[in-house]
């Protein structure tokens, strides 16, 4: 079984590159000149060199593949367009060099985001029927992006995953909490309490191996999340525990977030690299409730994450600092 998968070179997708050599797979990899190679295990894998936006280094990447993991992508950008181009764009990049030069794909599996599906209205969260209703560009972009893979299914089989927050060993979101609190400060935004969906990455890849290897995944869309949505002060506290801290908890107003979104906005034009917290990340920041069901990959896929999070925090808190992070 010969795979490709897209942004192994990014958090996620390094470690799914080492998943899919686990299960015995070859595995082939769609890299840029510029990506780091530092986490992958290149003598046992293909470098197909070329990017989204090049469709023939594409065309050469599809050849000879049976499963596409599609992960490449932004979560972070200087403008919409850049999302759109790159997110959608590029998912419509590499679906065509799907169609024109392999015909035996036997599944396309989309890296989406619950981003793309939107928020809840409560602490029970949506399941995959809902309607999506995107809050960011980001999520819209995403969107986008799952709307072309499904106008593809009618080519080739094609499955949706969604995850929501991932956290982990080499990520660098859920990482600036960690930061924080192991500087003794756990910010909040507003008094509001906010709750949101979260999976540890190792969990993750299981679901993303699932989708794309069950025959009754194809044509589906899913969520693969923990059962429990966390809420910021709940993860704080065990973060907290992991680095062994006590933070002094510093409630922030709302508009605080407006005023740092303008210096971030206005440092990513100068520096000409995407703000780590711009208007679209506020935008997504200010929802009371990111959570969403894992219920239907459970009953189609059987999958049920395996790590608690405290475990799971402990564990990444242990890798931070063994790598020096923290
Ligand atoms: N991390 C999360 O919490 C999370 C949650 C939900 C969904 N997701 C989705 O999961 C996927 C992977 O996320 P991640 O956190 O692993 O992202 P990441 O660490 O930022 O990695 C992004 C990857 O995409 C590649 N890429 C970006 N633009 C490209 C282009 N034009 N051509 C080829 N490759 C390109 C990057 O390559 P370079 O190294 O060359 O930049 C990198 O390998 C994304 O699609 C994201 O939307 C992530």
């Amino acid at each position: 079984m010969q795979a490709l998968v897209t942004g192994a070179s990014g958090f996620i997708g390094g470690f799914l590159v080492q998943h899919l050599l686990d299960q015995g797979m070859d595995v082939k990899c769609l890299m840029r000149k510029t990506s780091t190679r530092s986490h992958l295990p290149v003598n046992r894998i293909r470098i197909c060199e070329g990017s989204l936006q090049d469709r023939e280094s594409l065309q050469a990447a599809v050849k000879g593949i049976d499963i596409v993991f599609h992960l490449a992508g932004a979560t972070k950008a200087l403008s919409r367009e850049d999302f759109f181009r790159i997110n959608a764009g590029g998912t419509e990049n590499l679906l065509e060099a799907c169609r024109q030069a392999n015909s035996r794909i036997s599944r396309f599996v989309l890296v989406s985001s619950l981003a793309a599906a939107g928020p809840s209205p409560g602490p029970e969260g949506i399941d995959e029927t809902v309607a999506p209703h995107p809050v960011s560009h980001y999520g819209r972009s995403k969107l986008e992006a799952e709307r072309i893979a499904t106008r593809y299914g009618r080519e080739m089989p094609v499955t949706i995953v969604r995850p929501p927050v991932v956290y982990g060993p080499r990520d660098r979101d859920v990482y600036q909490y960690f930061k924080q609190v192991s500087w003794g400060v756990a910010l909040q935004l507003g008094r509001a309490e906010r709750y949101f969906s979260i999976i540890h990455v190792h969990d993750l890849i299981e679901g993303i191996f699932r989708a794309g290897t069950e025959a009754v995944a194809a044509g589906r869309t899913y969520f693969l999340t923990n059962a429990r949505p966390e809420s910021w002060q709940g993860l704080g506290k065990m973060i907290a525990h992991a680095v062994g801290k006590e933070p002094v908890p510093i409630i922030l107003p709302e508009v605080s977030a407006t005023v740092v979104a303008i210096f971030s906005e206005a440092l990513a034009r100068i520096t000409r690299k995407p703000p780590l917290l711009g208007f679209d990340k506020i935008r997504e920041m200010r929802e009371k409730y990111w959570v969403c069901k894992g219920e239907r990959a459970q009953k189609e896929l059987g999958f049920v994450p395996k790590i608690p999070i405290d475990e799971g925090l402990e564990q990444t808190a242990r890798w931070y600092r063994d790598n020096g992070w923290l």
